[in-house]
């Protein structure tokens, strides 16, 4: 287990930190979330990075993406994955995006899926990888103390302690405002409006709100790099995630 002083160090350089580690550029990555915005975003970027060997999706809806490097696999219940081990093996870097809104829900359901959902995934999936990297897709603003008054926040906050804690290769990911690029959409015709909006004006939110605003593609390169070079810090805000996407 890693201590709470190696998992946070606010330093913006890559390659000088504990969590480095290189892996082979032939990486197998696996997609939770690809269905989703910010999965479809990653899934852009890893189909396109030649550094990447393989794919695998899973979720219990398909992508409906072919590519000769993808494979999908559809799932139905993602708490267990006792049937499907032997799918699981061999996987350098996992890209979970899998997430879901709190509006509406109890804590109690948005915890199932937000913090239980992802514990078992990463539970399984360090359990037969034990290197990979586990790559979390959190949001702005969350709560790692979990005792705060946001509920959001608090069970955002607390699968965050609990997956750098899990796995010996693990960052967080904290976008807050995400442009959709390369043809990806969201799914909420409210946000589909707003990102149509905003997009002519994503270079000057960009530059006026830098510690805010990101991209689906940034998130996607991001994630990457961090799979495949490490990162001196385990949480990556708004502003690490630009930097280490426009440095590629
Ligand atoms: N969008 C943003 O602006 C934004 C900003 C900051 C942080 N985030 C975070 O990024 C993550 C992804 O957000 P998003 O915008 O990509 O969300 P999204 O478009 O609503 O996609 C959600 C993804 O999670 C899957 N999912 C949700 N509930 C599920 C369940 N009960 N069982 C199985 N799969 C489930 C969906 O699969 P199905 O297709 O099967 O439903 C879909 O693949 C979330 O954790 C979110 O909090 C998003």
């Amino acid at each position: 287990m890693k201590t709470q002083a190696e998992q946070v160090i606010h330093s913006p350089t890559r390659n000088n930190g504990p969590s480095v580690h290189t892996i082979d550029p032939n990486m197998n990555a696996v997609i939770f979330g690809a269905t989703g915005m910010v999965g479809a975003g990653v899934l852009v970027e890893c189909l396109d990075d030649p550094r990447i060997k393989s794919v695998l999706v899973i979720g219990r809806n398909s992508c409906s993406v072919t590519h000769p490097k993808l494979r999908e696999l559809l799932h139905q219940d993602l708490f267990d994955y006792s049937d499907i081990r032997d799918d699981l093996r061999n996987l350098d870097a996992c890209f979970f995006c899998l997430g879901t809104s709190s509006v509406g829900k109890s804590e109690a359901d948005y915890r199932r899926i937000t913090f239980d959902l992802t514990i078992a995934a990463a539970n399984s999936l360090i359990n037969l990888n034990p290197s990979l990297t586990f790559c979390y897709v959190s949001g702005e603003g969350t709560d790692r103390t979990e005792q705060g008054r946001i509920m959001w926040a608090r069970v955002k906050g607390r699968t965050e302690n609990r997956v750098l804690d899990m796995a010996e290769s693990a960052y967080v990911f904290r976008p807050g405002y995400i442009q959709p690029f390369k043809g990806v959409r969201s799914r909420f015709r409210a946000y589909r409006l707003m990102h149509s909006v905003l997009d002519p004006f994503y270079p000057l939110l960009n530059r006026i709100l830098p510690k805010h605003v990101t991209t689906t593609e940034n998130i996607g390169r991001a994630m990457i790099e961090v799979a495949l070079e490490g990162y001196s810090n385990t949480i990556l805000e708004n502003r690490d995630i630009n930097s280490f996407a426009a440095a590629t």
